[in-house]
């Protein structure tokens, strides 16, 4: 069945605009990378009208769920392209760029702030971690984030220019959180009691949409339970 691509496209300064285009899926498999892959390879690039049009600006690497570069909105839910089955949307698929951060080209955005956030918080190991067999399995799981964004998008209390960092910066947060030896475990908490428990609305819409599966309930309990726990005492 031929399947119809809506895009929302944009060029640089200009106004974004959306544009039709007419895929025929080569397999039952075909994702939405795949067909824009497709779109891209043909010579003359054509939309739905027949009329010329620029190749598709997007972004991918791994093609396999696993660096996140993909992300995009589908159907109005943030996905990975290459994780979108097109046989799961009944002929029309509408593919926009994420919203909450600034648009590059097409369906490519800059996402350099979830990257900052990392760094400006430094959350990564200095030294060797450990951990007892619960915070390990919190700190596994936290490892697997693609930082992705699609967290943030569905997220009401996320900015790009808050204080609030959201679930991609909560993620790695929760892996210190689990593994950090107790004298290096205040600061962290501190930081995640500012930058993530103060601004979170707790209303978990977060939940249920991350791409890589990860519990975010359980992760977000888990360093919740401590930051208040550091209130109490
Ligand atoms: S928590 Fe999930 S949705 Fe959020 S950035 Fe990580 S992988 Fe993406
Ligand atoms: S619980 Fe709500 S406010 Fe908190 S990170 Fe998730 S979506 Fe954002
Ligand atoms: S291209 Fe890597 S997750 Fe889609």
């Amino acid at each position: 069945m031929t399947e119809l691509l809506i895009l929302r496209r944009k060029n640089q300064d200009e106004k974004p605009y959306w544009q039709r285009f007419n895929y025929d899926p080569k397999s039952t498999d075909d994702s939405v990378a795949s067909a824009l892959t497709a779109l891209n390879e043909q010579e003359n690039l054509r939309d739905a009208e027949g009329k010329p049009a620029a190749p598709i600006r997007w972004e991918c690497s791994c093609l396999q769920k696993k660096c996140g570069a993909c992300a995009m909105v589908i159907n109005n839910r943030p996905r990975l392209a290459c994780g979108a089955r097109l046989s799961e949307f009944k002929g029309v698929v509408k593919i926009e760029p994420l919203r909450k951060f600034p648009v590059i080209a097409d369906l490519m955005v800059d996402r350099s702030v979830m990257f900052e956030n990392l760094k400006t918080l430094r959350l990564w190991f200095e030294s060797d971690a450990k951990g007892k067999d619960k915070a390990m399995s919190v700190s596994y799981e936290a490892s697997r984030c693609l930082q992705c964004g699609c967290c943030l998008e569905v997220c009401p209390n996320f900015h790009i220019d808050g204080k609030f960092t959201g679930t991609a910066s909560a993620v790695p947060m929760a892996r210190l959180l689990a593994q950090l030896p107790d004298s290096q475990k205040k600061a962290m908490t501190d930081k995640y009691r500012l930058h993530v428990y103060e601004g979170c609305g707790k209303s978990l819409a977060c939940r249920n949409i991350c791409p890589a599966d990860l519990d975010i309930d359980e992760i977000l309990l888990n360093s919740n339970a401590i930051a208040v726990w550091k209130r109490f005492f």
